[in-house]
C-alpha cells in the first residue's frame, strides 16, 4: 500500500431525465415569466424525472457512463459515496441503493450530504482514500430529484431547480496530476437562509406541515445570492493558493449551476475570463449536489479540458456550505 500517490478522475458521466419543464411550462403552474426568469437568473428549461424514476435510477445511468469513460466496470469499484440532499429514503442510503443495483452489493457506500457542495466535498474525500491507499476505484455521485421538494405553489423557489446526476471515478493517476488541493468550508449559523424545516427529527412531517409549505424547500433568496458570491470566492481563492496557483492559472472555472449572475460575479471576482467557463445552468437550472458533476461532465466530452489543464471545481449550498478542488487534469 504506497502512502498518498497522487490521485484524479478517471472517468465522467451523466445523465439528466428525459422530461424537460420550460419557463413556458411554468407559466402555467405559478403566476411568473419567462423574461423573469431568464433575466434574474439564466434559466431556460430544466429536466424533471419521471414518476418511475428515483435518485438511484439516476446514479445508474450516469455511472454507466463514467466507468465506460473509465475504461472500467462496476467490478473494479471498491467505494461508493453518493452526494444528495433528496434521498431514495432516509435509510438505507441511496448509495446502498445505487451498489446494489451495480451488482456490487459487497463494497462499501455512503451517502454525503453537503446541499449542492455535495460533489465537490465528495470529490475531496475519494481523493484522500485513493491517495492514502485505502481503496483503489471509488465512485462518487451527485444526484437530486429536487422537483419532489420544491414547492410548486412559491414561484420564488420552484423555478430554479432541476433533476439530474453527475459521476465520477476516482482513482490514482501519475504523479503530480489529479487533485492538487481542496477547501471545504461551512457556516451552520445560517443553515435556516436555505432549508427544508419539516421532515427530520426537528420538526415532523405532519398535513399541516405540508399545507404550510415547511416539508419543501424554504429559501431567502438575496441572502443566499450574498453568500454564494462572498464564499465561492473565497473558497475557490483559498484551494487556488494551497496549490501555489491563482485565478490567471485556471484552464477551466466550474462553479455550481445555481445561476448565472452569481456564476459571473464569482469568474469576475478570480479575474476568470468567459471562455475559461462552462456555463449550463440555462439547461439544467439548479440541480444542487449534480450540477458539478453534470457541468464537468460535458466540459470533458465537448473538449473544452485537456490533460495538463487546471480545473477548479467550486460549490456553494445550504448548510451553509462552500468548498472548492483544484485539479490539474490527467486524461
Ligand atoms: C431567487 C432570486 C432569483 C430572486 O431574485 P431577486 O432579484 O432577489 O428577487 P426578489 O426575491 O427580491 O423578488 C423581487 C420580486 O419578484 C417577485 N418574484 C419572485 N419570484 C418570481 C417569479 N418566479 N416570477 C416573477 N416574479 C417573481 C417577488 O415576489 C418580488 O415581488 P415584489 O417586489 O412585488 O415583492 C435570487 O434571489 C437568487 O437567485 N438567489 C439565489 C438563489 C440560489 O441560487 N439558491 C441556491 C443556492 S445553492
Amino acid at each position: 500500500m504506497s502512502i498518498l500517490r497522487s490521485a484524479g478522475i478517471l472517468g465522467t458521466g451523466h445523465y439528466a431525465p428525459e422530461k424537460i419543464l420550460t419557463n413556458e411550462d411554468l407559466e402555467k403552474i405559478v403566476d411568473t415569466n419567462d423574461e423573469w426568469i431568464r433575466t434574474r437568473t439564466g434559466i431556460e428549461t430544466r429536466h424533471i424525472a419521471a414518476d418511475d424514476e428515483n435518485t438511484s435510477d439516476l446514479c445508474v445511468k450516469a455511472v454507466e457512463k463514467a466507468l465506460e469513460a473509465a475504461h472500467l466496470t462496476a467490478q473494479d469499484i471498491d467505494f461508493v459515496i453518493v452526494a444528495t440532499t433528496s434521498p431514495d429514503y432516509i435509510v438505507p442510503s441511496t448509495a446502498c441503493m445505487l451498489q446494489n443495483k451495480l451488482g456490487i452489493s459487497h463494497v462499501g457506500a455512503m451517502d454525503l450530504t453537503a446541499a449542492c457542495s455535495g460533489y465537490v466535498y465528495a470529490l475531496a474525500v475519494a481523493s484522500q482514500m485513493v491517495k492514502s491507499g485505502m481503496y483503489e476505484h471509488i465512485l462518487i455521485v451527485g444526484a437530486e430529484i429536487l422537483s419532489r421538494l420544491v414547492n410548486w405553489k412559491d414561484r420564488s423557489t420552484c423555478i430554479l431547480f432541476g433533476d439530474g446526476a453527475g459521476a465520477a471515478v476516482v482513482g490514482p493517476t501519475d504523479e503530480g496530476y489529479g487533485l492538487l488541493s481542496s477547501d471545504l468550508g461551512a457556516d451552520g449559523s445560517l443553515g435556516s437562509i436555505l432549508s427544508i424545516p419539516a421532515g427530520g427529527t426537528a420538526e415532523r412531517i405532519t398535513q399541516e406541515s405540508i399545507d404550510s409549505g415547511r416539508a419543501y424547500v424554504h429559501m431567502e433568496g438575496q441572502e443566499v445570492f450574498k453568500a454564494a458570491v462572498r464564499h465561492m470566492g473565497k473558497t475557490t481563492v483559498a484551494a487556488l493558493e494551497k496549490a501555489g496557483l491563482s485565478g490567471k492559472d485556471v484552464d477551466m472555472f466550474i462553479a455550481h449551476q445555481a445561476n448565472d449572475r452569481i456564476i459571473q460575479a464569482v469568474a469576475k471576482r478570480l479575474k476568470v475570463p468567459e471562455d475559461k467557463m462552462y456555463v449550463n445552468v440555462n439547461r439544467y437550472g439548479n440541480t444542487s449536489a449534480a450540477s458539478v458533476g453534470i457541468a464537468l461532465d460535458e466540459a470533458v466530452r465537448k473538449g473544452r479540458i485537456k490533460r495538463g489543464d487546471i480545473v477548479v471545481l467550486s460549490a456553494f449550498g445550504s448548510g451553509l456550505t462552500w468548498g472548492c478542488d483544484v485539479l490539474k487534469w490527467n486524461y
